[in-house]
């Protein structure tokens, strides 16, 4: 550890008890701007954060970790839509709740899930049959090196499942500063998740939608303020037609998504359990007894722990279904970002 070191604890929605040699919570691009300016002139490693709900840090970090905190909203009515602009350090949830107060409806499938805006994009954050993709308009990229702030439309995120072009050609020397969300106007209520289906489309309200949302997600995700996760520890896999038939014949109640372009993705949180896996303790890390996507900190756990605990499901679920997860959450080294597989495997 550092002599100057910073407790990354509260900025880690896992409470790991770790710490960074440098931080800054930013306001605004300019601070962004000027705390890795100084990172490159003291050649040290240079991240930033919104509210840490995805990831895991493995080590004591020894450059500088950003806080992104650029605040402020706008709503532009247009004929169709509402466009509301927002800055990348705004709270995801409340920015929900505002929208539905202001009777604007569309991000109610969305709520609960924590973070910020500015690192909704990222990994295309997805719940009960919505995408960010679905309402996304833009989003403002500043582009360290240049000092310039591109606004990229939203077909040029090239959005996928739990993933962006932030997570490839842009994941370094780019920093999200705002997202632009495009509301329509005519409002479709998605219900096709869940207990969502039980809902009558002809009188629900999306405060109705919210409140089912919220408590289908209370009632199995455990509260970060209270115990340490990141959601869904893995990604749901993606596998051939073929190999899903095969598994199918073996386990006829697998939950399986075709979609529709030949592949089909299961359900890791039902692979999991089937490994009996839900309450699995490595250290002070395990496996959540309500969700076994979800990996916890029960009682003061090291990241080792969780690395043990993560690797430990990994291979039990692929030596019974030679199905191999991949995680979801963003592994960061002492130096930077990780292979997460690689560190698992
Ligand atoms: P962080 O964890 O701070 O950062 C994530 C990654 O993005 C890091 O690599 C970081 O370096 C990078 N980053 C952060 N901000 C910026 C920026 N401004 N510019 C460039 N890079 C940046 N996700 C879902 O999709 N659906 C869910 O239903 C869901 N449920 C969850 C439930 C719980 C209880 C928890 C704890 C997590 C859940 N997640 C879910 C995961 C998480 O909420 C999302 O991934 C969220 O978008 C992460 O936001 P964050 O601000 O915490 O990002
Ligand atoms: N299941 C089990 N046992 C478990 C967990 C799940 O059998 O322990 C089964 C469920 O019964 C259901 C299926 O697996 O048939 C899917 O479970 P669930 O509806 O809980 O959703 P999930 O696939 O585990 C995904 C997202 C969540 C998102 C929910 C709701 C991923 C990786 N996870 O979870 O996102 O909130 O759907 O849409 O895609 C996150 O990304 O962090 C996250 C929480």
């Amino acid at each position: 550890m550092f002599s100057h070191a910073h407790s990354l604890k509260a900025f880690n929605t896992l409470s790991l008890d770790i710490h960074t040699r440098t931080l800054v919570t930013a306001e605004s691009a300019d601070v962004i701007l000027e705390a890795w300016k100084r990172s490159q002139a003291q050649q040290q490693p240079f991240i930033v954060l919104g509210e840490g709900s995805n990831v895991l840090f493995l080590e004591d970090f020894t450059g500088t970790v950003v806080i992104n905190a650029i605040k402020g909203m706008t709503l532009e009515e247009q004929d169709e839509a509402w466009i509301l602009h927002a800055g990348a350090g705004e709270n995801w949830h409340q920015l929900v709740e505002y929208t539905l107060k202001k009777g604007i409806p569309g991000l109610e499938n969305l709520a609960l899930i924590p973070g910020m805006a500015g690192s909704a994009p990222i990994q295309n954050i997805g719940a009960y049959g919505v995408e960010f993709k679905d309402i996304c308009h833009y989003v403002d990229v500043l582009h360290l090196s240049s000092e310039k702030i591109v606004r990229l439309h939203r077909d040029e995120c090239q959005f996928g499942y739990r993933d962006s072009v932030f997570k490839h050609l842009l994941k370094d020397q780019h920093v999200i500063v705002a997202v632009g969300l495009r509301l329509a106007r005519q409002w479709k209520p998605v219900l096709s998740y869940g207990d969502l289906t039980k809902l009558n489309p002809a009188t629900v309200s999306a405060w109705d939608v919210f409140n089912a949302v919220c408590q289908m997600r209370r009632s199995k995700l455990p509260d970060p303020r209270i115990t340490g996760n990141v959601g869904s520890f893995f990604k749901n896999p993606l596998i051939s037609a073929q190999q899903a038939e095969k598994l199918l014949a073996q386990w006829p109640g697998m939950p399986h998504y075709p979609q529709g372009n030949g592949e089909v993705k299961l359900a890791a949180g039902w692979l999991i359990d089937q490994c009996e896996l839900k309450g699995h303790r490595i250290g002070g890390a395990a496996v959540h007894r309500q969700q076994a996507l979800v990996l916890i900190n029960e009682d003061h756990a090291t990241p080792q722990d969780i690395v043990a605990l993560a690797r430990y499901v990994r291979s039990r679920v692929g030596e019974k279904f030679n199905v191999w997860l991949e995680p979801e959450v963003r592994f960061i080294g002492a130096q930077g970002e990780r292979n997460a597989v690689e560190v698992i495997a």
